[in-house]
C-alpha cells in the first residue's frame, strides 16, 4: 500500500477534460515527480488531492483510507500539506508568524521550538522577523515550505517550488527535499526545473493533456521517446 494512491481520477471543466483518468502512487520516504507542459492538469490534480476541487470521477486514498469526499481541513488532519504555484503567504505577517499560524491551526505542542526548528531547517532563520510581503521569491518559497511542514504532514505536495529560484537556491531546495524524505515524508513534486526533478526524484510521472503518458525512474523518463516529443524537447 502506497502513502497516496490516486485511482482513475478525472476532472472535467465544462468541455475541458483537465484530468482524464489518472493513476498515481506516492510512497512514504520518496520524492515522486509530476511533470508535463503548461495546461497538462498538474495543478488541477493537486487541487483534487488537497480537497479544493471535486473530481468528476475516481478515488484518492491516504494510508489506505478513502479521502475522496473529505474536506481540505480533514485531509490536512490526516497529514496532507501543500504549497501553491502562486505564493499564498500572509503578506503583512512576519515570516515567523506565517509559520506559527499553521502550527497553531494544527494544534501542535511546543509551538515556539517547532517554529524555530522549521525556520532553521529550510534555512530562513535570519529572516524570521521580516514581513513576508518584502521577501524575494526564493525566500518566500522556502517559507511556504516551512509553513506546510508546520502542520506535521506525512505527505507534502509542492507546486513549482523552484520557480523564481536561482541555481544555488534550487540546489539547496533539492538538498532540503532529500533530507525531509529521509525522515519518512512522502513528496509529490510538480516542477519545471528539469535538472532539479531529475536529481531528486525517485520516480517520475509525465502528464500530457490530462493523461499519464510515462512513469519511471529519472533515467528511464529522460530517454522515453514519447516524453521527449511531448515535453522535454518542446521549448518552454
Ligand atoms: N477552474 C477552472 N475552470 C476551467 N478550466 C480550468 C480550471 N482550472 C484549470 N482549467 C483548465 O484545465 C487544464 C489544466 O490546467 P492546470 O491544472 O492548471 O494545468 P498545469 O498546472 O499542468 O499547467 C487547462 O486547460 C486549464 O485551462
Ligand atoms: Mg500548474
Amino acid at each position: 500500500m502506497a502513502l497516496l494512491e490516486i485511482r482513475e481520477v478525472m476532472v472535467r471543466f465544462g468541455g475541458v477534460m483537465a484530468v482524464g483518468g489518472v493513476d498515481l502512487d506516492v510512497q512514504a520516504g520518496e520524492i515522486t515527480g509530476l511533470i508535463g507542459p503548461n495546461g497538462a492538469g498538474k495543478t488541477t490534480l493537486f487541487n483534487v488531492i488537497s480537497g479544493m476541487q471535486d473530481p468528476t470521477a475516481g478515488m484518492i486514498s491516504v494510508n489506505g483510507v478513502d479521502i475522496s469526499h473529505e474536506s481540505p481541513h480533514r485531509r490536512a488532519k490526516r497529514g496532507l500539506a501543500r504549497t501553491f504555484q502562486r505564493l499564498e503567504l500572509f503578506a503583512s505577517l512576519t515570516v515567523r508568524d506565517n509559520v506559527r499560524v499553521a502550527a497553531e491551526l494544527a494544534s501542535l505542542t511546543n509551538i515556539d521550538s517547532t517554529v524555530d526548528r522549521l525556520l532553521e531547517k529550510v534555512g530562513v532563520s535570519h529572516l524570521a522577523d521580516k514581513t513576508a510581503g518584502e521577501l524575494p521569491t526564493g525566500s518566500a518559497r522556502l517559507v511556504e515550505i516551512a509553513r506546510a511542514l508546520a502542520t506535521g504532514p506525512e505527505l507534502l505536495l509542492l507546486d513549482e517550488p523552484a520557480s523564481g529560484l536561482d541555481e544555488s537556491e534550487s540546489d539547496r531546495l533539492g538538498t532540503l527535499l532529500r533530507e525531509l524524505t529521509e525522515d519518512g515524508l512522502g513528496v509529490l513534486l510538480v516542477e519545471h526545473d528539469m535538472s532539479l526533478v531529475m536529481r531528486v526524484c525517485d520516480s517520475i510521472y509525465v502528464l500530457d493533456l490530462g493523461m499519464i503518458i510515462a512513469h519511471g525512474t529519472p533515467e528511464y523518463i529522460q530517454h522515453d521517446p514519447q516524453v521527449l516529443q511531448a515535453y522535454l524537447g518542446a521549448p518552454s
